[in-house]
Order: C-alpha cells, then structure tokens, then sequence
C-alpha cells in the first residue's frame, strides 16, 4: 500500500509518497514534473550500485533519461569542494531551469543536492528519493539543505523544498542494522516531542519496525512524515514551532563534535543519547517528571542507541567544551543556548536562554570533567 502525505506549503505544497516499490514506479511519477524527457540523478557510489539500475531502469520505462552523476560516500561530499564539483558536472550535463535533479541517496546526497538545486542557474527542481531510514523520516523532507563547513556542520545552505518525495520501502532491507537504528532514533523523536500515543505504540512495536516488518514499518515511517509536514507547513523557516525537531540534537550535536563526526558515534545514536540527556535535564530541573525521563531512555536504550555518554566514549568528556559546541549552535542567540526540553513524554518545548550553570552542573553529573 503507497500512503501519501502533503506538505501543505502553497504553491510549493508537495507530496511524500510511502510504501513499497515506488523506486519501480519513479519514471511515472516524476514524469508530471518534466518539461523534457531526462534528469540528473545524483547518488554515491554505494546506492548506485545497489539501487541505480532499478532506477534507470524504472525512468526508462516511461521514456525518461537517466544521466547519473556519481559521488564519493560520506559526509566529505557535503563540502564547498563536493559542491563545486556537482555544480561543474551538473552544468556539463547542461541541465537548464527547466530540468529536474533526483536527489537518491541518505542524508549526504539529499542535503548537498538539495542545495545545488537551490543554487544551480538561481535555482532548479528537484525529487528525494530517500533511501535511509533517517532521510525518509526526517531530511528529505522540509526543503533543508546545506553542507558543511570547517567551522561547523549545515552552516551554509538554503532552504529549497522539493518536488515530490518517493521514500521507497524495500531500499531499507540493504541498509545495515546500525543504520536502521539511527533512523529509528528520529522515529522516536517524533513520539517523544508531541505525539504520546506514538511513542506508547513504538514502545510497543518499535522491534518489529527494526526488523522492517511490512505493516509497522510503514505506519512508523508515514506517521513521522506526518508530523513533520504538519510542523513545516506551520513554521517552514524554524521561527518557532519546527524547532521542536532538534529534541537530542543541541546535546547530540556537541557530542558528535567532540568524537569528530566519524563512525565513533553516527548522527542517529547522538540524537538517541541527545534525547535521554534532554529528558534527564528537564526532569533535573524539576520541569518534567522523573518517570517520563527514564520511561524515554528505557525506550531508546530498547532500539540499542546510547543513553549515557560513557557508552559513546570511555574517556569522559569535558563539560566546558561542550558548553562550548552548544554555544556554536545554529538556534543560540547572542550566545544564550537554546535547548528543546520536555514537560512530559509527547510534550516538548522550546527552552530559549538556558542557563549554562545548571548546563554545567547537569553534564558533570552525567559523568563529564569539571
Ligand atoms: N531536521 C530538522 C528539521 O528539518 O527541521
């Protein structure tokens, strides 16, 4: 079964499409949006050996050619280098404003792309077809896009809503445990920040989403996708409300800075870790109760995400420093931080002008050095 959810954004409003077999369906539904019959398709090296045929092959199928532009894996693609080097492969193909870019791949392909489209010749469209967990539920959709800088992670982007989002279920079977996981990390943002029936069903049937069985798979993907159209049609450009997204991700991010943003602690497992932390936080400061706070890490720690810091290094890490990074945050403000903390599970909100005091006091007691 496909379920469709709209992005409710005016003459930009689009469509996620999910459910099996849409890579097999992509030449007939991308082709609406074509002025002439050919894309630019941009993967990296591993989607396009897995996954670029069927979907050479499923374009083809409705007359459409596929020009497929190849880049390394990882998150040294999301540079001004990376960025340059698709925007020169991308004029060599002489796309015109008219044409359409298909964005296949996780995170690192959908944001640099992203922002090419966003950039190329003022601006061209484009099509996400997720194929991580983590993409489908969270970056591919709400049009932001970027790439990073030595500075710091996303600082450059734009945000550039796609056409269509096709977020096919069966590319998740190749995907490897750890990354299934981090996605799922993200699924249970959505239950934690404003929906506690979701997470009660997740604590429920979040082993059979790992396990990618058919029926809780597409419920857990398509009710994340809902909430996150609803929250970016109300507040596309994070002026309130879709900042409630980064629940874990202000924590999460300083950490994943310390370690270095390797495979020492992948982006999924420090939003995991990032949201028991925020949950223990708002129980510490007497805004949430001490339950919900160990019910949420009980239900990430059931997904085999970290919840401490000590199980995503064993050195410990410096309070300070990680002051620090959430300082460099993109929410803070005048060099006040801003944290997503919750009053109960399902109940998150937006704590502007936290205090680092009790920041310092809370890290050292969750094990990092004065
Ligand atoms: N990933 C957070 C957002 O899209 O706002």
């Amino acid at each position: 079964m496909i379920r469709t959810v709209p992005v409710g954004l005016g003459d930009r409003a689009y469509e996620v499409l999910i459910g099996p077999g849409l890579i097999d369906q992509a030449g007939a539904r991308i082709a609406p949006f074509l002025k002439r019959a050919r894309v630019a398709v941009v993967a990296d090296e591993t989607v396009a050996g897995l996954h670029g045929e069927r979907l050479r092959a499923a374009l083809a199928a409705s007359g459409v050619e596929a020009r497929f532009v190849v880049v390394p894996p990882g998150e040294g693609s999301k540079s001004f280098e990376g960025l340059a080097d698709l925007s020169d492969r991308l004029l060599a193909l002489e796309l015109d404003r008219g044409d359409l870019v298909v964005a296949f791949g996780g995170g690192v392909v959908g944001d640099l792309t992203g922002f090419a489209a966003a950039v190329y010749k003022r601006g061209i469209d484009f099509v996400q077809i997720p194929t991580t967990l983590l993409a489908q539920v969270d970056s591919s959709v709400g049009g932001k896009t970027a790439i990073d800088t030595p500075r710091g992670k996303n600082l450059i982007g734009a945000f550039h809503q796609p056409r269509l989002v096709l977020a096919d279920l069966d590319v998740l079977d190749s995907l490897p445990d750890r990354e299934m996981r981090c996605g799922y990390a993200e699924v249970i943002k959505y239950g934690l920040l404003g929906d506690f029936a979701f997470f009660e069903w997740l604590e429920a049937n979040g082993p059979a989403v790992l396990a990618r069985e058919p029926g809780p798979l597409s419920h857990a993907v398509a009710r994340s996708v809902e909430m996150k159209a609803e929250i970016v049609a109300e507040d596309e450009r994070e002026a309130g409300r879709r900042a409630l997204l980064n629940l874990g991700h202000t924590f999460g991010h300083a950490l994943e800075a310390e370690m270095g943003f390797g495979d020492g602690l992948l982006h999924g497992e420090a939003v995991g870790l990032g949201m028991a932390m925020a949950f223990r936080f708002s129980a510490r400061q007497a805004i949430c109760p001490g339950q919900d706070a160990e019910r949420a890490e009980r239900a990430i720690a059931a997904a085999g995400l970290p919840v401490r810091m000590s199980q995503a290094r064993t050195a410990p890490f410096a309070a300070g420093v990680l002051i620090g990074h959430m300082i460099q945050d993109k929410k803070a403000e005048d060099g006040r931080i801003t944290l997503i903390l919750a009053r109960s599970l399902g109940q998150a909100f937006v704590a502007k002008t936290v205090d680092t005091a009790p920041l310092r006091d809370f890290l050292i007691e969750e094990g990092a050095l004065p």
